[in-house]
């Protein structure tokens, strides 16, 4: 098998890019602006990667569509500060650039697999989010921290339709969470700069105060990156085709915790490394309004919970990887 992946670099892509070269025999085809998280891919026979930006490599794009069997269109802005800051840019690349892709898979006949997000769901009043009867909640026009949401949410109605009137091969995954190693910098200074997990490992490692938005009673699942690896790989083999035309939460729903409660973990395990020890006790837990920290654009989910019987029924798929061992790599990793 041929598999096309666009953002091969990023926190998915290389996961995934290694994933495959060890665990199949199949072809992986690259793309991306850079190439540093891919040092265990880059030289590998099946491994052919291209350096280059999506929204200028249109005819390379292009050709690779119609050359592989699978596409994973993983290119997109995928950070809340800059779904305020920078709506627009989140709309152009996450949305437009990324249509076109949809579109040429459907043109050429293609099998799809598209990154839909935890966040299409919003501020769903559901226990326990299910990806065929939960209502998708967001806020009103002036809180652009739904573009994001919004966008990839049109995006899975689009390809629903593709599927549903032209045939369009898909599978949807909705990411929760996810964690691991390479996720973002953590040493970007930049409040918002990253996801809560690497922005609060960066403050620890400079000895800075902690934010918490709005008291970081807001809860998330998190979920370790190669619990996803397997889940994207059961959607790659596709055993009798039971990831045709479906939607599948991909997340942790045991590992719910608070935003505060991230916080004191990840505080409690970085005192284990002697040289950071210094710096945690510098650290303090400081309580910040979401206003100032992200600006008025800004809104919160407080709770997020995949429900996963779907994924479970069809691919025997969950997750297994516990949080403390999943930090424990991710700090060994960041941290080493
Ligand atoms: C993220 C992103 O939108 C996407 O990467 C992704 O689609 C989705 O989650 C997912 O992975 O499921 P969110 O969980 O809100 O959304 O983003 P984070 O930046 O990781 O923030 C999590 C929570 O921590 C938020 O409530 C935020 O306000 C809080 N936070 C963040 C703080 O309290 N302090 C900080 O310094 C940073």
């Amino acid at each position: 098998m041929k598999i096309l992946i666009l953002g091969a670099n990023g926190f998915i892509g290389s996961h995934l890019s290694e994933a495959i070269l060890t665990q199949t025999d199949w072809e992986i085809y690259a793309l991306d602006l850079a190439d540093d998280k891919l040092e265990n891919c880059l030289g590998q026979a099946r491994f052919h990667f291209h350096r280059g930006d999506m929204t200028v490599e249109k005819k390379w794009v292009r050709e690779h569509i119609e050359k592989c069997d699978v596409v994973l269109p993983l290119v997109a802005i995928a950070t809340p500060a800059v779904y305020v800051k920078e709506p627009l840019r989140v709309f152009e690349l996450d949305f437009e650039e990324n249509l076109a892709i949809i579109r040429q898979c459907v043109e050429f006949n293609k099998r799809l697999i598209f990154p839909s997000t935890s966040e299409v769901y919003g501020m769903c009043p559901d226990q326990a989010f299910d990806e065929e009867t939960s209502p998708l909640v967001t806020g009103p026009i002036h809180r652009e921290r739904w573009i994001y949401s919004t966008s990839k949410q049109l995006l899975d109605r689009v390809i629903y339709a593709y599927g549903k009137h032209h045939g369009l091969n898909y599978t949807l995954f909705r990411p929760f969470n996810w964690y691991g190693p390479r996720l973002d910098n953590v040493f970007n200074p930049r409040p918002g700069g990253s996801r809560v997990l690497t922005q609060f490992i960066g403050n620890i490692l400079r000895g800075e105060n902690i934010t918490l938005v709005n008291g970081g009673e807001q809860k998330r699942c998190f979920m370790y990156v190669e619990d996803g690896m397997r889940a994207l790989l059961a959607m790659l083999r596709n055993e009798d085709n039971q990831a045709y035309q479906q939607i599948f939460n991909v997340g942790n729903a045991d590992e719910n915790i608070s935003i505060r409660q991230l916080a004191e973990i990840l505080l409690q395990k970085i005192s284990g490394y002697a040289k950071y020890a210094d710096a945690v006790k510098k650290v303090q837990l400081v309580d910040v309004d979401a206003e100032k920290y992200y600006g008025k654009g800004y809104q919160d989910v407080e709770l997020r919970v995949p429900s996963l019987v779907r994924i479970k029924e069809k691919l025997h798929w969950q997750p297994e990887v516990d949080m403390s061992v999943g930090l424990q790599k991710t700090l060994d990793f960041y941290l080493a």
